[in-house]
């Protein structure tokens, strides 16, 4: 069997412009745009990139979209009192602070001060609350984005035994809660896990998140299994010396013999998360203004 490839960049395409449309609707009828803050504190090249293409996204969509950037250096007042300035400003209806920050900041305390109706990430505590509870909230957008891309390829989930590789509050267990949500079996495994390649076997739903350059091998996955690849790992190009190039947690070439579905890297749940955080923010809007 050769795989489906899951193509996440046609369907966050396809996502992307369905929000441009409603924006556009939206401010045809005289009401505001949806607005983004995303807030990056420090130099991190990969969160760099990540927030430009945040803020783009925006752009295109019609979003009101701000990037505030606080020096490496900035104390966690200084972030705290900017949280509490976009908390209270109305142009602003989703606030995003990237992470990972520099650790004189504590995170959880950052992620507390955002208020909840803004929390176009789903971290603060009220909505992973809401999210494990089962209530309707803000979904973190990579996990999100995974359920999408299943949803999109009409491929079910009730009863599907799921495995989850990894237990970051950021993926492994959000999406291994939204998968709960739909009726799947779910395993969360990790690197104490005993017997991993067994825990593959049996799952037709594979979410690698572990943050392992090609660890999860074509030959552990069951014949058909849908698999879903979060990682993104740099390594050496193994044909331009000096040169890098990007792979997931999951050894692509081997497991797209076995799979029936696969995300490549990249391409595949990246483009999503982006996706996901505009259709949240547009939802952030909504129940904050209504849909005027
Ligand atoms: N860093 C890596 N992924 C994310 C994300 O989804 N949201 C935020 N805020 N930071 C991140």
């Amino acid at each position: 069997m050769s795989a489906t490839i899951l193509d996440g960049a046609a369907t966050a395409r396809t996502i992307r412009d369905e929000v441009a449309a409603a924006v556009a609707a939206l401010r045809q009828a005289g009401g505001p745009p949806p607005g983004l803050a995303v807030v990056l504190v420090g130099e991190d090249p990969a969160s760099r990139v990540y927030v430009a293409q945040k803020h783009k996204a925006c752009q295109e969509a019609g979003f009101h979209s701000e990037v505030i950037t606080l020096p490496g250096t900035a104390s966690e007042a200084h972030v705290l009192a900017e949280i509490a300035r976009l908390n209270a400003d109305p142009a602003i209806h989703g606030i995003l602070v990237q992470v990972p920050l520099p650790s004189q900041i504590d995170q959880s305390r950052v992620m507390h001060a955002i208020d909840p109706r803004k929390d176009v990430d789903g971290f603060h505590p009220v909505n992973v609350g809401k999210l494990t509870m089962g209530d309707d909230t803000f979904f973190p957008c990579t996990p999100l984005g995974c359920l999408e891309l299943l949803k999109r390829y009409r491929i079910p989930i009730q009863g599907k035994r799921a495995l989850v590789i990894g237990r970051s509050n950021i993926v492994g267990k959000p999406v291994a809660l939204l998968l709960l949500r739909e009726h799947a079996t779910v395993t969360i495994g990790h690197s104490r896990t005993v017997d991993l390649p067994g825990e593959v076997a049996r799952a037709d739903i594979v979410v690698a998140a572990l943050g392992k350059p090609r660890f999860v091998q074509g030959a552990w996955i069951k014949e058909g299994a849908v698999v879903l690849d979060v990682g993104i790992n740099q390594v050496p190009h193994p044909d331009q010396p000096g040169k890098t190039r990007l792979v997931g947690d999951v050894d692509f070439e081997t497991a797209r013999e076995r799979a029936a579905f696969i995300t490549p890297v990249p391409g595949g749940a990246g483009p999503m998360t982006i996706a996901m955080l505009l259709q949240n923010t547009l939802k952030a809007r909504h129940l904050l203004v209504g849909a005027r």
